[in-house]
């Protein structure tokens, strides 16, 4: 059974208060997602097992702990995800990256997928999707049942910067067995379907298009 993690960790909270300022420019808003993205996910890997080693120091043996589990794999959602993967790999270096495109049909805000290619052995994964923004939940609950459906994946972790209360409850209806990090859950949609009070578009803001 997954559970919702929401991080108050005091630099996440002052983190999240550049992005949510209208004013933060296109290049620290890009810094500042991938800052958030590293500090996620530390919290979000901190139940990773691990095994005891040996090794030789320049001065003796140190029994030490090495990670044992599974493989990893991060997953963006394009585009915004783009945003939170170089700082997640700059920490995990093995980990593969899987590519899932979708947007939201402006009129319906269903998720429409546009493209995807996963690493071969993806089902043995342990997959972590990460996105800025978990709105209606549409678009990281497509991703989730892609991963599990068309690629046999069973151990799956949603990483979004801010939530809206809709978009968790339908990740918890629909994919119960996931484990969801945020740094907030907000207050709720607007008739547009963005996070009130969020941050505006976050692709937008990541790559500078509008
Ligand atoms: C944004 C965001 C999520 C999605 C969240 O992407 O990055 O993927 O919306 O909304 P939902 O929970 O209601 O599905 P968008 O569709 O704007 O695409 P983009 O990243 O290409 O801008
Ligand atoms: N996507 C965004 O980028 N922002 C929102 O508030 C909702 C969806």
């Amino acid at each position: 059974m997954g559970s919702l993690h929401v991080l108050d960790h005091p630099l996440l909270q002052h983190k999240l208060s550049i992005l949510r300022d209208k004013n933060t420019g296109v290049k620290e808003f890009r810094e500042v997602v991938g800052e958030m993205a590293a500090l996620m996910c530390y919290e979000a890997t901190r139940n990773l097992p691990t095994k005891e080693v040996e090794i030789e120091t320049p001065v003796a043996v140190a029994k030490v702990k090495v990670l044992a589990g599974k493989k990893m794999a991060i997953v963006p959602i394009l585009r915004a995800g783009l945003g939170m993967v170089d700082s997640m790999i700059n920490l995990i270096p093995s980990a593969k990256i899987g590519h899932i495109g979708l947007y939201r049909d402006p009129e319906s805000h269903e998720p429409v997928e546009y493209y995807c290619k996963m690493p071969p052995d993806i089902s043995e994964r342990q997959v972590f999707i990460v996105d800025p923004m978990l709105a209606t939940g549409g678009s990281a609950s497509a991703a989730i049942s892609v991963l599990k459906k068309k690629y046999g994946c069973k151990y799956i972790t949603l990483m979004d910067i801010i939530a809206a209360p809709e978009g968790v409850a339908v990740i918890r209806r629909d994919h119960p067995d996931v484990d969801i990090f945020v740094a907030s859950v907000d207050e709720r949609l607007n008739e547009h379907a963005y996070i009130i009070p969020g941050l505006g578009d976050a692709g937008d803001r990541i790559f500078g298009t509008k």
